[in-house]
């Protein structure tokens, strides 16, 4: 069922790689609601993943654009502003990747040079985007930008390694970049912190599979599915959300705020 909620907005969606990607649901939502979207995602995302698939479901194009280049980012607004004949309304930052996660490097022995990859790669890019953004001025005013990110920003969690100082980082730019961007031009930015979820990047996490079913059992509504993550993105990138910035928005089933649950509990009755 759609409501239209997001027609005669412009989007870019940046992450989708295949069909299990938080972007690509949130893609395929934004077109059923309406949008006129561009997708975009790393050169070599392009040639491993189906994002071409998404553009031809989603009647648009893909734009490649590294998201810790600046000048693609910047070719990335102006052509996604001439294309869509408007300025932006909504953004989906949805970009993850550790090095260090990839190659198994243990928190106490990073690799150095990896972690600042991760921070480019998963946080600074978050930056990078909305400062070309800014000085292209290529977002309408109540626009809304939204990134996703992990509890493992606040809770530690040792398999999610240098992610979580990332994840640390990119909800500080949220916050930063939303005062600025807020007075300027009314545009608004939260991230949405989002359960588990079997995709490419939750697969490369190291104990991924049991977190998983551990955090079903302790949500008293369960794991929020990747399609309810895309609805939740819609909901903040239309009308109805226009107050709510510079919040990390947990969207876990209650997770966040449940201590244990009486499954869980129940395993340790001796
Ligand atoms: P995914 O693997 O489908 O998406 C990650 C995307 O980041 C890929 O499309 C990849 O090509 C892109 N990317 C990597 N380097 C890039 C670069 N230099 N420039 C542009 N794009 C680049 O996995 P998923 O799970 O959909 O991840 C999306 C976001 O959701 C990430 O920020 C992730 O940390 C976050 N998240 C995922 C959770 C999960 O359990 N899957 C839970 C909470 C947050």
């Amino acid at each position: 069922m759609t409501h239209n909620l997001l027609k005669g907005k412009n989007g870019i969606i940046f992450g989708a790689l295949d069909e299990k990607s938080l972007a690509w649901k949130t893609a395929e939502k934004a077109h059923e609601e309406g949008a006129k979207i561009i997708l975009t995602n790393a050169p070599v995302a392009l040639r491993m993943g189906r994002i071409n698939e998404l553009a031809e479901k989603c009647e648009t194009e893909v734009i490649p654009a590294d998201a810790t280049d600046m000048d693609d980012l910047e070719n990335l607004f102006t052509k996604s502003t001439e294309i869509l004949g408007g300025k932006i309304d909504f953004v989906l930052h949805s970009i993850g990747m550790s090095p260090n996660v990839r190659k198994n490097f243990p928190y106490t022995d990073l690799n150095h040079a990896n972690f600042i990859k991760t921070l480019d790669i998963s946080a600074l890019s978050l930056h990078k985007l909305l400062q070309a953004a800014y000085k292209l001025d290529a977002i309408n005013e109540w626009g809304s930008v939204v990134a996703l990110t992990y509890i493992a920003a606040q809770r530690t969690m040792p398999g999610y390694r240098d992610m979580a100082d990332a994840k640390a980082v990119l909800e500080s730019i949220a916050r930063s970049f939303g005062y600025y961007y807020g007075k300027e031009k009314n545009v608004r930015i939260n991230t949405i912190s989002q359960s588990p979820t079997l995709t490419t990047a939750g697969a490369g996490i190291k104990g991924f599979n049991s977190f998983y079913h551990y955090s079903e059992q302790i949500a008293p509504l369960g794991n929020a599915s990747g399609d309810s993550c895309a609805e939740y993105c819609i909901s903040l990138f239309s009308d109805y959300t226009r107050m709510v910035t510079m919040q990390n928005l947990f969207h876990d089933g209650g997770f966040s705020f449940t201590l244990s649950s009486d499954d869980v509990l129940a395993s340790f009755d001796q």
